[in-house]
């Protein structure tokens, strides 16, 4: 009557199964009903499982920070003794200020972790490179290479180990991710050593069966600390993949009609907007769109950015995103610096991501914002300084996202803490949903 299951427990076979879920939850869609389970009792029946599944043998892992892996680490420690569980976290050199050193600290919680600092290898991998899908595809490659090194150095052909995997039930399935999480799932969870270890039976996945929030109450369960679940997600190639890299002007052909075109747009909201001469990457339908972003200048509130930034993605093509000028309140034209990715550029935006993300949690922001990037932009007045953009999102599951609104009195804040660094001029606020931009920036 109340339209709810109550008290069913499903055998192992149904529930960490993909099949087994799709078949469970056809059942239960055609029901009428919703999925409202909860994770009481998938303790006892996961450790069985896993103790069933692992039987003698190790189990290696790798730890990337994120509630995922995380969880799976402390839940496989649990069944089976932190001395059988091995924990490697591979430090690429792209992560957040002060990150390694803390999920050490919490991996210490979590079981026995290892961390291999491979920084200068990725450093060197992408040298010189601008273009984001290579950089991805590089950092994904030396990943992989690291990955191989140190499991040959544990003798893990030899030994009697198995890989396990922070793998959730949104990544088994197809609808599950966007193009770029596919593809780093590819990078992580399905490479050809995987996929043969998965043939193997050597591969164990105690998370395949929950969803996010499930796999959040199984970490409380565990006792894991409340910031360690809710971290905001963070894509794997990091850092990297928010320091726009450039070899100089980048504007699109005709850019001078397009500027025009959007400025005549903004002016009739009493704004002014420029076309930036860097890369940005969106999405339109199903393909991936790579062209100038606009800065809109001018006091306006959300509502008018919003309908700016609307009007002006949907009537030109060639714009996939519209950013607007925090501080300073005017701007010169915008000189672009010719800049890879290099240990000081990635010190100066971990410094800003630091800035930003610490008054997101002092102002109790982080939960309501879903995911909040800081991306450092080659542009400002000498071209020489840099920029720093503010791409705060709310969203559901990343497939479509809306930009947030953070309280003007905060933003200002960040702004002047942001401005105070050393080497930064600018600050912009991303006010694009999702499509026509992705979270994203690379
Ligand atoms: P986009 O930018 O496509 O991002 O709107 C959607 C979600 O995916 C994350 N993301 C990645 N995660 N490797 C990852 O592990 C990647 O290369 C990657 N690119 C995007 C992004 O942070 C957001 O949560």
């Amino acid at each position: 009557l109340s339209r709810k299951i109550y008290g069913l427990q499903f055998h192992p076979e149904v529930t960490h199964t993909p099949c087994g879920m799709k078949i469970l939850e056809a059942f239960i869609s055609e029901c009428g009903c919703e999925r409202t389970w909860t994770t009481k009792g998938y303790m006892e029946l996961a450790i069985n499982q896993i103790k069933d599944q692992v039987g003698e043998r190790n189990v290696f892992l790798l730890v990337s920070g994120g509630v995922d892996s995380s969880v799976a680490f402390a839940l496989l420690s649990k069944a089976l003794g932190a001395e059988r569980v091995c924990g490697l976290l591979i430090d690429n050199g792209f992560m957040r200020k002060d990150e390694v050193v803390q999920i050490g600290e919490y991996g210490g919680l979590l079981g026995r972790l290892m961390v291999v600092d491979a920084s200068e290898q990725f450093l060197q991998a992408v040298k010189g490179e601008i273009d984001p899908e290579k950089k991805r595809r590089i950092i994904g490659e030396v990943f992989i290479q690291v990955q191989n090194e140190t499991l040959n150095q544990l003798g893990f052909d030899k030994g009697q180990w198995m890989l396990g995997q922070g793998t959730i039930y949104p990544d088994t399935i197809e609808s599950g991710g966007t193009e770029q999480a596919a593809r780093i799932k590819t990078h992580h969870n399905r490479v050809e050593v995987v996929q043969k270890l998965i043939a193997q039976g050597r591969v164990i996945e105690p998370l395949a069966s929950l969803y996010k929030d499930e796999v959040r109450e199984v970490g409380l369960q565990l006792k894991l600390p409340a910031d360690l679940l809710w971290r905001h997600p963070f894509p794997g190639p990091g850092l990297a993949v928010r320091a726009l890299c450039a070899k100089g002007e980048d504007y699109l052909p005709g850019w001078e009609k397009i500027e025009h075109q959007v400025d005549s747009i903004a002016r009739k909201s009493q704004l002014e907007a420029r076309l930036l001469p860097i890369r940005t990457v969106g999405v339109q339908g199903d393909s991936r769109t790579y062209t100038n972003p606009v800065a809109l200048i001018g006091k306006a509130d959300w509502r008018m950015l919003e309908k700016v930034s609307t009007r002006i993605t949907n009537n030109i093509a060639e714009v996939n995103r519209v950013i607007h000028l925090v501080t300073p309140a005017r701007l010169p034209r915008l000189a672009v610096k010719s800049c890879y990715l290099t240990k000081e550029r990635l010190d100066l935006l971990r410094q800003a991501d630091f800035v930003v993300t610490e008054q997101l949690y002092k102002e109790n922001l982080s939960r309501e914002i879903w995911q909040m990037p800081v991306i450092l932009i080659p542009l400002s007045s000498d071209g020489e300084k840099e920029s720093i953009v503010l791409r705060p999102v709310c969203s559901a599951d990343a497939m479509t996202a809306r930009f947030a609104e953070i309280p003007h009195e905060i933003l200002r804040r960040i702004s002047e803490l942001i401005t105070g660094i050393k080497g930064i001029e600018a600050v912009f606020y991303d006010v694009t949903h999702k499509p026509p931009g992705t979270i994203e920036w690379e």
